[in-house]
């Protein structure tokens, strides 16, 4: 892995509740890559009442009725619990130390949407845990809320209209709320072994928080940064539909966590345009020192061929992830 620097850039902080300007957002994803945000309705006390939620959940054992209950693969891949090892690798030959937990739109919400959106969408399934659905859809509302505030912003980023990315990303049917759980690991572990491998997400905007140091992102300029914990901040990332309506002009943040010596936990919400949204180089980004370098593609489509990559890359790795898991078994 490339190493992390110390001289690095400091994430810029962006208070929604202070007017932000464009031109704070555009320095920030030039200089490192992302930003932090606080305000907008984001509520510190509702990620702590998530994150011990989380401590619940994750922390029973895996054979436990609750999270077997919610296992994704025995509930037709319902968005529900991922134990351990089953996350799949965004690069080639790494093994994921974490297991997850997805939300997607509430059912009720759901139904609303057009049929044909209704049918991409798989519910979540909920642990029998007392809150815990109710604590993540709190935090659901407030993140979308807290997206929404930066929705201008990144659409005159965009050199669009302010209401651009509103209207590109009004249903919230691919969006997903991320629980994931990291376990200490020691120093000497596999050089494959990964937290999560280096990335860049799907979407249009990804906000993540955690609760112990642990993720990285690099900078435009190549350099891998930490990110630093910060209570009541959440850190934004650019996603995929941003570098290609932009043409390569603002990067999609590379992210990564390498394992730790530590036990953390973060929230992720992916923030996805509408499934059937159309994404390509804006007119206002190509010209002739930068041609188009981006075919048209649904959001969609991004997503399901991301994930296939990866999920192909996981598949190599199988006889490695099955005779850990024999080992996490047999302990
Ligand atoms: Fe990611």
């Amino acid at each position: 892995m490339n190493q992390v620097v110390s001289d690095h850039p400091s994430i810029p902080l962006i208070d929604l509740d202070a007017q932000p300007r464009v031109e704070q957002i555009r320095q920030a994803c030039l200089s490192a890559g992302c930003f932090n945000v606080k305000g907008g309705g984001l509520n510190d006390r509702v990620t702590r009442d998530l994150l011990e939620k989380m401590t619940g959940f994750f922390g029973l054992p895996d054979n436990h009725p609750i999270k077997q209950a919610v296992h994704r693969n025995q509930n037709s891949g319902a968005n529900g619990w991922s134990p351990m090892l089953e996350e799949p690798a965004y690069e080639a030959g790494t093994i994921a130390w974490v297991e997850s937990f997805d939300c997607v739109l509430s059912r009720e919400r759901l139904s609303r949407l057009p049929g044909e959106l209704q049918e991409k969408v798989v519910p979540s399934i909920w642990p029998e845990i007392s809150r815990f659905r109710d604590t993540v859809r709190i935090q659901w509302d407030l993140l979308i809320s807290a997206a929404h505030g930066l929705y201008p912003l990144v659409s005159c980023l965009l050199k669009q209209h302010p209401g651009f990315l509103a209207e590109h990303a009004s249903s919230q049917a691919l969006n997903t709320l991320r629980l994931l759980n990291y376990p200490s690991r020691p120093q000497s572990d596999d050089e494959r072994s990964r937290g999560i491998s280096a990335h860049t997400d799907f979407e249009c905007i990804t906000l993540i928080s955690q609760d112990a140091p642990g993720l990285e992102v690099q900078t435009p300029s190549g350099k891998w940064i930490q990110v630093p914990v910060e209570p009541g901040q959440w850190t934004v990332l650019l996603g995929d539909m941003v570098e290609r309506w932009s043409n390569g002009v603002y990067k999609a943040t590379p992210h990564r966590v390498p394992t730790t010596s530590w036990p953390r936990r973060s929230i992720v919400m992916f923030v996805a345009a509408d499934s059937g949204c159309s994404v390509e180089p804006l007119d206002e980004f190509v010209t002739a020192s930068n041609p188009a370098k981006f075919e048209r593609m649904t959001q969609d489509e991004l997503i399901r061929m991301a994930m296939a990559r990866a999920e192909s890359n996981r598949l190599q790795m199988a006889p490695e992830i099955q005779k850990l898991r024999s080992a996490i078994n047999r302990d």
